[in-house]
């Protein structure tokens, strides 16, 4: 039995992650400031026997003993992540340098949860990991965005420097039960409003397209990538290659929900990425992964999880 830790484990895609772990019979500590995370992601797994909940900010130091680390501690939405930026910056770089140094000292495995953000607004299309990005270093999205590539060099420096085995996984867009339901993200968003009648919110002409990935198919990956061959290292890209337009989401959240919401259209907020679509050959040849969920299915399966919410 392995011992580990997932920070950033009440959030959306952490609380899955906790989920899977017990699963596979691992103990779990789960580390979370509850800046976005929430207690109701994690509720479930209170008095399971082998979790253990530690309220912490990754910003600090923390000496424990554990076997792995997934690191996975940062506020992942625009709203949360713009909301005060120089702290997103210290939760990635300074989160990264904390957790990197815990598995320096034990001697362990590290994973990020890095992002399809460190692509910008990409220039090439779809993007491989090759693609070195085209981020605007003074935009309001750029704390999150430079806070990712740092700690990206951080994890690559770690490891030629001092041995430290890392994993690194460049996430797309992923969705699914227990999303934020005012984190402003496009699917919960959309739902969110669809299920109460309310106009639903498109930025620019809604031309503007991206990759859906359910959070199932996501944490697959993200377990694959951790118990991956000795050596590899990634970046890997994580994601649903399926493209759709906003309008498409919009018109197919309106079906599933019966709902009577119109669409009304908003500019586009600084630096959105017209277009963001993985390439995942390299997930597929390495990891033997690929999604499995069709969009339909997973939004059904969303827009239960937010009918009991609301
Ligand atoms: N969901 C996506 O589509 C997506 C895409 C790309 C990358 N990611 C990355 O995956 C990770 C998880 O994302 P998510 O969607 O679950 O977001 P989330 O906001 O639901 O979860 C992030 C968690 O980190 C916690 N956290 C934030 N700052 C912290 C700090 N200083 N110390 C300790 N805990 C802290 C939050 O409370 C929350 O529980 C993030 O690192 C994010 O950047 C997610």
């Amino acid at each position: 039995m392995k011992r580990v830790l997932v920070s950033g484990g009440a959030g959306f895609l952490g609380s899955h992650l906790c989920d899977r772990l017990l699963k596979e019979g691992n103990e779990v500590l789960c580390v979370d400031n509850f800046f976005t995370g929430r207690r109701s992601n994690i509720h479930h797994l209170l008095d399971h026997k082998n979790f253990e909940l530690l309220r912490h900010d990754v910003t600090h130091p923390l000496f424990v003993e554990v076997d792995e680390i997934y690191n996975l501690a940062c506020p992942a939405s625009p709203i949360h992540y713009q909301f005060d930026p120089v702290q997103t910056t210290k939760t990635s770089v300074i989160g990264a340098m904390n957790m990197l140094g815990l598995a320096k000292r034990l001697k362990i495995k590290i994973l990020q949860a890095s992002t399809s953000e460190v692509y910008g607004d990409p220039e090439i299309h779809p993007q491989p990991e090759s693609y070195r990005g085209n981020v605007n270093t003074l935009g309001i999205r750029a704390c999150y965005d430079e806070g990712k590539r740092c700690a990206e060099t951080l994890f690559f420096d770690y490891h030629r420097q001092h041995g430290v085995p890392i994993k690194v996984m460049r996430i797309f867009n992923t969705y699914g039960p227990r999303m934020h339901p005012n984190d402003g993200r496009v699917v919960s968003n959309f739902i969110v409003q669809a299920l109460k009648g309310e106009d639903i919110t498109i930025y620019g002409d809604g031309m503007q397209t991206r990759s859906f990935c359910y959070v199932d198919d996501n944490i697959q990956g993200m377990y694959s990538l951790m118990n991956s061959r000795d050596g590899f290292t990634g970046p890997v890209n994580i994601g649903n290659p399926g493209e759709f337009t906003m309008l498409e989401l919009a018109n197919e959240i309106i079906e599933l929900t019966n709902s009577k919401s119109k669409l009304v259209f908003l500019p586009l907020p600084q630096d959105d990425p017209m277009q963001r679509k993985p390439v995942i050959d390299l997930a597929k040849k390495e990891l033997n992964w690929e999604p499995t969920i069709k969009l339909r299915d997973g939004l059904t399966k969303t827009i239960e999880y937010f009918e009991g919410v609301i």
